[in-house]
């Protein structure tokens, strides 16, 4: 590798182009967590990212974010991002509202932090202090601290992972309710692969550090698992991921434990 090429590497280009990833490195000492990966994702494309746990996709999501840095390649990302991790990462000594608005410098941020969380559907919680928040709650803050900066690409690192299956129905129906409205591109990250299915425009596999398998998941929206087709694109991916159809789906991309849905059958609307 040349010393031209790690230049380049530190470099992030802001651009109108979502997101362009070209022979991206990044290295924990001598692990190569991201190994020369490729990504474009179009604008308003709904991405969801599978993989192994330790496999990089927390690292990719946070190369994204801006949150870290690469070793080498070029990455591509509009300037207006957002990122939701599996903890709403909120600060406790701050009003739902106020956390909404975090380092967001305008003149009118209290009215957009109102319609942020007016649109989660948290109208009523604009002065709750977080730790007076469900789980759901917090998350749909934290969401709503993403949206208020008119992303044009929407990074979620498995925001739903930690609730339980009814609110992740729910906070389903929400994303994909503010996606179409607010068409950011997005990279979700889940071990879950119906969640995948039920969301995502395209499902990508990280092994290796680099995108191993993709499959474009072409069903009408609202999708719900019982719907023709879903069950043939699970067991396709899942045998991409190298998973008997009849295991479990959420151990096919790592070690989070099976959520239980029960007979609860799940759907998205969109
Ligand atoms: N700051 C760091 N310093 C050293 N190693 C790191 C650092 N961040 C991540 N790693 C290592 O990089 C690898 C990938 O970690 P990462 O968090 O990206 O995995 P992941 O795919 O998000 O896993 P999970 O599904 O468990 O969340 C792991 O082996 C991890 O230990
Ligand atoms: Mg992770």
């Amino acid at each position: 590798m040349s010393s031209i090429d790690l230049l380049d590497a530190s470099k992030t280009v802001h651009s109108a182009a979502p997101v362009q990833l070209r022979n991206v490195v990044r290295q924990f000492g001598q692990q190569r967590v991201i190994d020369g990966l490729d990504l474009d994702i179009a604008p308003g494309e709904f991405v969801a990212l599978l993989g192994a746990s330790g496999s990089g996709k927390t690292t990719l999501l946070r190369s994204l974010a801006g949150l870290d840095s690469i070793d080498s390649g070029q990455l591509r990302v509009p300037k207006a991002r957002a990122a939701v991790f599996q903890e709403p990462r909120l600060m406790p000594w701050k009003r739902a509202w106020k956390n909404v608005i975090l380092g967001l410098h305008t003149p009118n941020a209290k009215a957009r932090a109102v319609q942020a969380l007016t649109e989660v559907g948290l109208a009523h919680r604009l002065e709750a202090y977080p730790a007076t928040l469900s789980g759901g709650e917090a998350q749909r803050v934290a969401l709503a601290r993403g949206l208020v900066r008119e992303p044009k690409l929407l990074l979620l690192d498995e925001p739903f992972a930690a609730l339980d299956a009814l609110t992740r129905i729910r906070m389903h129906r929400l994303i994909i309710e503010l996606w179409r409205k607010h068409t950011p591109a997005v990279l979700l990250v889940t071990h879950d692969v119906d969640e995948a299915i039920l969301l995502a425009d395209r499902v990508i596999v990280l092994a290796n550090g680099k995108i191993a398998e993709q499959l474009t998941i072409d069903l009408p929206r609202a999708r719900d698992t019982g719907q023709e087709g879903f069950q043939q694109i699970r067991a396709r991916l899942l045998s991409l991921l190298g998973v008997e159809a009849n295991e479990p789906a959420v151990q096919a991309a790592g070690a989070v434990p099976a959520v239980s849905t029960g007979n609860v059958r799940r759907f998205a609307h969109g």
